[in-house]
């Protein structure tokens, strides 16, 4: 590996949850939507591709900007869009973290950010949640070098959330800007987006992955103040989002009837889920997200993950140094989440 940065050899890389490309396995282990997503999004992506691929895209997905002004209200100078939300994770900390900086995590959270500074060669330091999934004052202590917090909300793998008001109070603690992650906001009962035009220290990040059922499709977006968009869009990659993506994000966020139906199912699922986990003698913790997340005292949650997956159901088995281990389990149809309970009710 001659040649190759030192921290790049040192480093493990993020490994994502399993994704089977043969045999058949009910996927609940990477918090996808389980249900197609809106037909309207399927016509874009055909027209979009009928018109041609033959020219790069638009660098700024202005199409996407416009619907999102028209939609959820914020100007289209406030928005850059990415190739999935990880790639505007990506952008941001290439942005913020210079040379011999820090970046504050929480703890247990999203192992992406983890990732994300060590690629960038800066320190991180990890903040555990209290026991009731809040962030103490040591999570907007000064520090040296601090230049951007992480903060997912609802959080992977809790689930859990920390209210709007809340967080802008961390932020204004904060020395460094924040960036809310909020890839499963769309699950939970309230969000952040608006605190954006309240502080310049609030940026916001979105997917298309989830709550739209665009996982395949790869599309995100940040909104923050146009002053950090503007300097944000010299990071990017020329044309990260292509031109399919960008018409089936579009398309997506325009049909705002099929985000509603589809979120009342998941939301009916997650909490079937969760009140028979809790009967079958699981530890649950209540989820403002797509998924949840259990233990369980008298089992092990590596063996139940080995178990269902032999039984070919998947989940995610998540072990955190420090905190403990646990089972995420994504919510799928009903059917799915039946079968799951199921077999769990076996071995519990
Ligand atoms: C907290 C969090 N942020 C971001 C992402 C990435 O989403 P995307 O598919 O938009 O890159 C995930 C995916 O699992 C996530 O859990």
């Amino acid at each position: 590996m001659t040649g190759i940065r030192s921290v790049i050899a040192a480093m493990e890389g993020y490994a994502a949850g399993e994704q089977p490309q043969a045999g058949k396995f009910i996927k609940l282990n990477t918090n996808e939507n389980p249900y197609p997503p809106s037909p309207q999004v399927i016509a874009a992506i055909e027209s979009a591709a009928r018109q041609g691929l033959e020219r790069y895209p638009d660098p700024l997905s202005t199409a996407f900007r416009l619907q999102a002004e028209q939609v959820l209200g914020v100007p289209a100078d406030w928005i850059l869009c990415g190739n999935g939300s990880d790639d505007i994770l990506t952008i941001v900390t290439r942005g913020f973290a210079d040379s011999g900086s820090l970046l504050r995590l929480p703890y247990p959270s999203y192992i992406l950010y983890r990732t994300l500074a060590q690629i960038q060669d800066v320190r991180w330091e990890e903040i555990s949640f209290q026991s009731d999934w809040s962030l103490g004052d040591d999570f907007t202590q000064p520090a040296d070098d601090l230049r951007l917090a992480f903060l997912p909300n609802p959080n992977s793998p809790s689930g859990t959330m920390i209210a709007p008001e809340a967080v802008l109070e961390l932020a204004e603690q904060l020395p460094c800007p924040l960036l809310v992650d909020e890839a499963y906001a769309d699950f939970a009962q309230t969000n952040c987006l608006e605190l954006v035009a309240r502080s310049e220290k609030i940026m916001v990040s979105r997917s298309f992955s989830k709550s739209y059922a665009l996982a395949g499709l790869r599309f995100g977006f940040l909104v923050a103040q146009p002053t950090l968009i503007e300097q944000l869009l010299k990071v990017k990659d020329s044309y990260n989002c292509d031109a399919l993506s960008i018409a089936g994000a579009t398309a997506a966020l325009g049909d705002q009837q099929w985000l509603s139906e589809n979120r009342d199912k998941v939301l009916g699922t997650r909490q079937v889920l969760e009140s028979r986990l809790a009967e079958l003698g699981f530890q649950v913790v209540p989820s403002q997200a797509n998924f949840v997340w259990c233990t369980h005292s008298e089992r092990s949650a590596k063996t139940l993950y080995e178990e269902l997956k032999a039984e070919r159901v998947l989940v995610r088995y998540m072990n955190y140094p420090g905190w403990g281990e646990g089972l995420r389990i994504s919510v799928g149809t009903g059917e799915q989440v039946s079968a799951c309970l199921e077999l769990l009710k076996g071995k519990v």
